[in-house]
């Protein structure tokens, strides 16, 4: 694998941001897995449509509302489109990932039965841990959770275990933030279907990195959100089998989702409309499909390959480091563009600030993930995280302010 397939001196081109300086030295911004930043193609496409089209949509009868109404209806195409979904009715516009994961915790609980179990794993991000014991509190459902083997990845054997006539949803990472392992979705899939439970993946990471085609992982719901893969903030995608979602009662009421309105009930709207209660974040849905077209352009094979060869990199690089324990499956081979470690017993925040004064972004926390830092007997660890704009020479720049780090901490580098 190599990078040779992408101009990156262009693609940088196009993203105002990363040619900024932070601290007087240019910008590494190496915080991906939190948020990507934005092409301006993207910026563009918010400003176009603010001062072109603005109007509130599927109500109107004038050309604004009708311009809006197509644009917004467009990128619903497209992003159904681009996940491989069966039918842009499939795609609802949510504010983000959680409120996904959320929609489906309320809309699937309503008919879980105490004693149902829920299968999670031990390295979910909050996201896809707190909906799900919101629920479990609320219709005493178990939550059973997926261990990790020595290298962070689902514990095969002991994941079939788990698998009971009981288990109703197995909800998990397809790729996780903090280890970067890649899920092993087909067994899982396998597992569930011999149970008859329903497969939700949550997508966050996975999404924005890799190819990812819903109907050929087998799954049932997906989750993910726009602002991990160049698109706006406020913008979170929600995808179900078409008759699995027609299936399910709203998760929130008000105008647009409703069919007819009487006093003391209502009907509701067909799908996706049911689920897309109130004025929606029109603008930013808008501009996220020049994300979507700037990806598809780029190409997301072309995306994991560039990400692979940028975290093979990164973990030769940084295991020459005394004192360096890195996170995750050993190789790029079996996890994502997310290098979470610890730098002997520097504090994480420690590394982070040090990495900031010379220009360098990373994350360093528990990374909305406090049960896995448990399980790795960490209060926290420093995360880098790479996109298709970042370049060797940055994890160079990593690996030059972790030396500053390690040399002002007295340890030898
Ligand atoms: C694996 C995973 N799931 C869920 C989320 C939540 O995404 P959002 O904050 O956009 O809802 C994240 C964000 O970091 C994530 O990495």
């Amino acid at each position: 694998m190599t990078t040779a397939a992408l101009d990156i001196a262009a693609i940088r081109a196009d993203f105002p941001i990363l040619s900024r300086e932070v601290r007087g030295r240019p910008l590494v911004y190496l915080d991906n897995a939190a948020t990507t930043q934005k092409p301006r193609q993207v910026i563009e496409a918010l400003t176009h449509y603010y001062s072109n089209t603005n109007a509130n949509i599927h109500r109107g009868l004038h050309t604004l509302a009708e311009e809006a109404t197509a644009a917004y209806e467009a990128t619903r195409s497209k992003t159904a489109e681009f996940i491989g979904a069966a039918h842009p009715q499939e795609i609802v516009f949510t504010r983000n990932t959680t409120e996904s994961l959320n929609l489906l915790a309320y809309t699937l609980g309503a008919r879980l039965r105490p004693d149902d179990e829920i299968i999670l794993s031990a390295l979910e991000h909050h996201s896809n841990l707190v909906p799900w014991q919101l629920l479990a509190q609320r219709s005493g459902a178990k939550l059973r959770f997926i261990e990790l083997t020595e290298d962070g990845e689902f514990d095969l054997d002991q994941a079939r275990s788990l698998f009971n006539p009981r288990t109703r949803i197995v909800s998990v990472a397809h790729m996780s933030n903090v280890l970067g392992a890649i899920a092993p979705v087909a067994d899982l899939v396998e597992f569930a279907r011999a149970v008859d439970a329903t497969v939700i993946l949550d997508a966050a990471q996975s999404a924005p990195h890799m190819p990812v085609d819903v109907g050929a992982l087998g799954v049932d719901f997906a989750a993910f959100s726009a602002h991990k893969m160049l698109g706006p903030t406020g913008v979170g995608v929600l995808w179900g089998k078409r008759e699995l979602l027609a299936d399910l009662d709203p998760f929130l009421g008000g105008g647009e989702m409703i069919s007819v309105v009487n006093r003391e009930e209502s009907t509701w709207a067909a799908l996706p409309h049911k689920f897309e209660a109130g004025t929606p974040n029109i603008a930013d849905v808008i501009a996220f499909s020049a994300a979507l077209d700037y990806l598809s352009a780029v190409g997301m094979q072309t995306v994991r390959d560039h990400d692979y060869a940028l975290t093979a990199y990164a973990m030769e690089r940084l295991s020459t480091i005394e004192g360096m324990e890195i996170y995750g499956p050993p190789g790029p081979e079996r996890r994502g563009a997310v290098v979470a470690f610890n730098y002997a017993d520097i504090h994480a925040h420690d590394i982070a600030t040090i990495l900031d004064s010379g220009g360098v972004a990373v994350r360093a926390g528990h990374h909305c993930a406090q049960p896995l830092m448990r399980v790795l007997q960490v209060p926290a660890t420093a995360r880098a995280s790479f996109y298709l704009y970042n370049r060797e020479s940055e994890i160079d720049a990593l690996v030059d302010g972790l030396r500053e780090a390690g040399s002002r901490f007295g340890l030898s580098v």
